[in-house]
């Protein structure tokens, strides 16, 4: 059997970043909106996120640093304790990409890639009107990760907002209608479109 070994610290930081994320896949998207303490609001999508506890139910984003300096939305969840996580869907994967551009802080991506505001009901930052599902969520710990280069932040899910359209008969989300979007490695994505149903074995 022929396993190639690729020892990370061996491929340097950039290669070794560029392998791991061809390798877990697919990573789903928050699309992350924040506003600022001037009232800037933000949107940004980060993969390195995910549902990390149910009781109560929180979710998680690794924001790393750009060019040694801190990201938007890790100031805006910092400084207001708030934030919103929208699901990015395949019908908005452009804005979701162009939202990831190097904007200026008081520049509103909502305003440059055309996202429409909610107003959320239990926190500041609005929700992404364009995404299906969006959660609202406060702070709960940021954790400093690494060799000072990523921030884990972990949020509590204070309100959840579901379009009709996407939930199925049992009042749960259908992924067949809400096709998120995955990411994968290089500038690759994917999208769920095909559901297997295995039930979990009782012993
Ligand atoms: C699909 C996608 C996923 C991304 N995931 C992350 C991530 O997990 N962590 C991160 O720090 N940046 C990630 N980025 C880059 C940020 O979106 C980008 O740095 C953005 O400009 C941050 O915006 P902000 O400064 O407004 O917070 C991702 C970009 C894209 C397109």
């Amino acid at each position: 059997m022929n396993f190639r070994q690729l020892d990370p610290q061996a491929l340097g930081r950039t290669d070794a970043y560029k392998l791991f994320v061809t390798c877990i896949v697919p990573r789903p998207i928050g699309w992350i909106s924040t506003l600022s303490t001037t009232g800037v609001s933000n949107a940004a999508p980060f993969s390195f996120f995910n549902a990390v506890c149910s009781d109560p139910l929180m979710v998680m984003i690794a924001v790393g640093k750009r060019r040694g300096e801190l990201k938007d939305t890790l100031l805006n969840i910092r400084d207001t304790g708030e934030f919103v996580t929208n699901i990015a869907t395949a019908d908005t994967a452009a804005q979701m990409v162009q939202s990831s551009a190097d904007y200026g802080r008081e520049v509103s991506e909502f305003s440059a890639v055309g996202l429409t505001p909610l107003p959320s009901v239990q926190v500041k930052p609005p929700r992404i009107a364009e995404s299906p599902i969006q959660i609202e969520c406060r702070l709960e710990q940021i954790i400093p990760l690494g060799n000072n280069s990523t921030d884990l932040i972990i949020g509590r899910c204070v309100l959840l907002h579901i379009n009709e359209t996407v939930l199925a008969e049992d009042g749960l989300v259908d992924a067949a209608r809400l096709r998120p979007m995955a990411r994968l490695g290089r500038e690759e994505y994917s999208v769920v479109e095909q559901v297997l149903h295995y039930p979990r074995p009782h012993l």
